[in-house]
């Protein structure tokens, strides 16, 4: 360093040709090392912030509904939020012949129909879920009971949170045959955090208007 100041100084400030392209290459991985500072920072930073779609809601307990009563709509985080229990079946909500297991616990619904994508709701009047665009329903817990959409409502990925907004242990949806089943209800949970960023899409099972040969 001391040579190349003395050579610069007995050259009167003039720069050579090497201390040049030393100077540019110096240059160069300074500006490649700030990039992938850039980038690196841009990757760890989380893509949506809370309460946006795409990332996580939080809902209260207070807000759950009833088992196996109407789903509460969550417009902004585009999903509804249902209490099943099976072992308490209503009109609501019922188990079909062929399901083996009780269905329990609480599932978070993507509002958007598995046909061709428009925003059904819940009816009231016929307690199903209905779409406008092409008629197809659903039973409160997502699943078809008329076509023409091809499978289940997609579910979100959820978990249950104590009063200090902590996960509480084991209480993460369960992944089973590639799709979220409901969370069983836990005693200290005060929060209910539902994950939009992580959807699965729902089976293609058996049409329930089948079951009772009253499909259109
Ligand atoms: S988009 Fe819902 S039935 Fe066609």
């Amino acid at each position: 360093m001391a040579n190349a100041a003395v050579s610069a100084e007995a050259k009167g400030g003039v720069i050579s040709r090497r201390e040049f392209l030393y100077y540019i290459w110096g240059a160069s991985i300074a500006l490649y090392a700030a990039q992938f500072s850039g980038l690196l920072i841009w990757f760890l930073l989380p893509r949506f912030r809370e309460g946006e779609f795409g990332g996580k809601f939080l809902v209260s307990m207070d807000d759950l509904p009833d088992v196996n009563s109407a789903p509460i709509n969550m417009p902004a985080g585009r999903f509804w939020l249902v209490n099943l229990d099976t072992t308490q079946p209503n009109e609501l909500m019922k188990k079909a012949p062929d399901e083996t297991q009780d269905i329990i616990g609480v599932a978070a619904i993507y509002k958007v129909c598995t046909h061709l994508g428009c925003i059904y709701a819940w009816t009231d009047v016929n307690n199903r879920f209905e779409c406008p665009c092409h008629g197809s329903k659903y039973r409160l817990d997502g699943r078809r009971i008329e076509s023409p959409a091809p499978r289940t409502l997609d579910r979100f990925r959820l978990e249950f949170l104590d009063a200090d907004k902590n996960p509480i242990p084991g209480t993460q949806s369960e992944l089973v045959d590639d799709f979220y089943i409901p969370v069983p209800l836990t005693d200290n949970a005060a929060f209910i955090s539902v994950d939009t960023g992580d959807r699965k899409k729902g089976p293609s099972q058996e049409l329930l208007c089948s079951f009772a040969d009253a499909c259109p």
